[in-house]
């Protein structure tokens, strides 16, 4: 370390080399989100945003490291290494805060991890059985008397998970192989096999005694390592086990004894919300009558999630997929939240989730139901105005941002209906953006429950037809079949 390191100094004075050196300890588990929400203003407001955060996050995909843009970035304020080594105190970074001050750093017994091993000491509370498994308290829980259980992935079994009380099918690697033709990544329209790609892996269509599946072979194309995609593996299946309903995919088989990890699911006709919004490959818009049953659906799903103490994480129009008759199902619960001793990590540790959609307590790694009906606010906005979550060419740039607008008076909701539809009416309309807006609610505490959230959709719908019955609706819309096709 240099020796001209003092508090005084400013981090833009930081040689390049040593703010390097901080994130190879920073940039692991995604501490530097941590980090970034964590940084006021001297006004006492939050400098960076969620799309601020965004953007840190996309230059991971361009090479760069976003510990060391964040520092730039931040340097640029005057602040100095006492407010940085603060902060990484503060948020138990003790490794690379004594590497820029060793004395700031309170003594401890703990001998400091390697960069990209866990940090972050482990609590657990004890809390009262649900079931025969393993429970965990999630912040924000214990107060609610809330719990919440998850498959313990840290037990010995963690490493080689035994499914085989499971009724999944178990494929081997070349069965999937042959039937995705060798994963063939050119797209369906052009005669191959892919048909879409997340952050997790690519999905292709295959075909098992004429059934028509899709399958996800899992590949690390974030900042993830091997270990964590292999637990996120092991967790959807656990969790596939336990949850069926009609507004969640059903997962029919595995494989894991080839190169990569394969899940394989019912197939899906409709692909996702987030596409059938857009009208990719020219689909025809979803309708409002369509929208509307849909968000019910999705509602549904949620409800039994958190009836059987199921939080998603990852609520987004891209994981709600459409089957033929667009009923929504929901996908990825078990990729995108975690088990046992992960789960605390990234209570902790890494943030997941997909920024645009993320509440406020979720970026700074709270885990609550509550932040689930926050994104759930975040697809509401997308059906009413069928425009995407995030935009970088649009003003504002993330939809959730419209609600401050139509608060401010600036515009109102009727501005932003999604101009593809033709059979909407101003009350349900309204109705869904007053939900909407609820969900968004800042305060976690203030947003409505799913269960109260499914009785607004309810009371909304019924409120609808019972204008149209009262010809308080205006007649001339046009009528749309019940389960529209294309
Ligand atoms: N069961 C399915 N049936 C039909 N299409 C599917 C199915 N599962 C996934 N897809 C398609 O594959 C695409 C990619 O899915 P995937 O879950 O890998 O990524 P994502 O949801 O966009 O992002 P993330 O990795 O954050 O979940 C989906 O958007 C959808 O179009
Ligand atoms: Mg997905």
């Amino acid at each position: 370390m240099s020796k001209t390191v003092t508090p005084s100094t400013y981090v833009r004075c930081l040689n390049f080399g040593l703010i390097r050196q901080l994130a190879d300890f920073i940039d692991p588990q995604e501490g530097w989100k941590k980090l970034a929400v964590d940084i006021k203003k001297p006004s006492g407001e939050s400098k960076y945003n969620q799309l601020h955060i965004r953007r840190f996050e996309g230059l991971i995909q361009m090479g760069k490291s976003p510990t060391c843009e964040l520092l730039f970035d931040w340097g640029t304020s005057n602040c100095t290494v006492g407010d940085l080594v603060d902060l990484l105190i503060r948020n138990q970074f003790l490794a690379p805060a004594s590497l820029l001050l060793p004395d700031a750093v309170p003594k401890t017994d703990q001998t400091f991890p390697l960069p990209s091993q866990e940090t972050l000491p482990i609590q657990e509370k004890p809390v009262p059985p649900l079931d025969k498994e393993k429970t965990t308290t999630l912040p924000g829980m214990a107060q609610n008397h809330e719990y919440y259980s998850f498959p313990d992935s840290t037990s010995s079994d963690t490493n080689s998970v035994e499914f085989s009380d499971t009724r999944f099918h178990q494929f081997s690697f070349q069965e999937l192989r042959s039937v995705t033709s060798n994963f063939d990544e050119r797209p369906i329209s052009i005669g191959g096999n892919k048909m879409g790609e997340g952050g997790f892996g690519v999905v292709y269509k295959g075909s098992i005694s004429n059934r028509v599946v899709a399958v996800k072979k899992l590949a690390a194309m974030v900042d993830i390592s091997t270990q964590e995609l292999k637990q996120q593996f092991d967790q959807e299946i656990k969790t596939m086990a336990k949850c069926r309903h009609e507004n969640l995919v059903e997962l029919i088989g595995f494989s894991s004894d080839g190169d990569d990890l394969c899940l394989v699911y019912v197939y899906m006709p409709n692909g996702s919300l987030f596409d059938r919004l857009s009208c990719l490959d020219g689909t025809a818009p979803l309708s409002w009558h369509t929208r509307c049953d849909i968000t019910q659906g999705i509602a549904s799903g949620i409800s039994f999630l958190h009836e059987n103490h199921h939080i998603h994480r990852d609520i987004k129009s891209a994981n709600i997929l459409l089957d033929e008759a667009f009923v929504p199902k929901i996908s990825d619960f078990g990729l995108a939240r975690a088990s046992g001793k992960f789960t605390h990590t990234m209570m902790t540790n890494r943030i997941m989730g997909t920024t645009a959609y993320m509440a406020p307590e979720a970026l700074h790694g709270e885990i609550t139901p509550k932040s689930d009906i926050y994104s759930f606010g975040v697809v509401l906005l997308e059906i009413i105005t069928g425009l995407p979550a995030v935009d970088e060419q649009r003003d504002p740039q993330l939809l959730l941002n419209i609600k401050d607008e139509i608060e401010d008076e600036e515009k109102t909701i009727e501005s932003y209906i999604d101009t593809k539809m033709n059979d909407w009416d101003s009350t349900s309309v309204e109705n869904m953006y007053s939900i909407a807006s609820q969900c968004l609610h800042e305060k976690k505490n203030k947003r409505p429950d799913i269960r109260k959230v499914s009785g607004l959709i309810i009371m909304g719908f019924i409120k609808h037809l019972l204008y149209v019955a009262l010809g308080l609706i205006r007649s001339d819309i046009v009528p749309v079949p019940f389960n529209q096709s294309y």
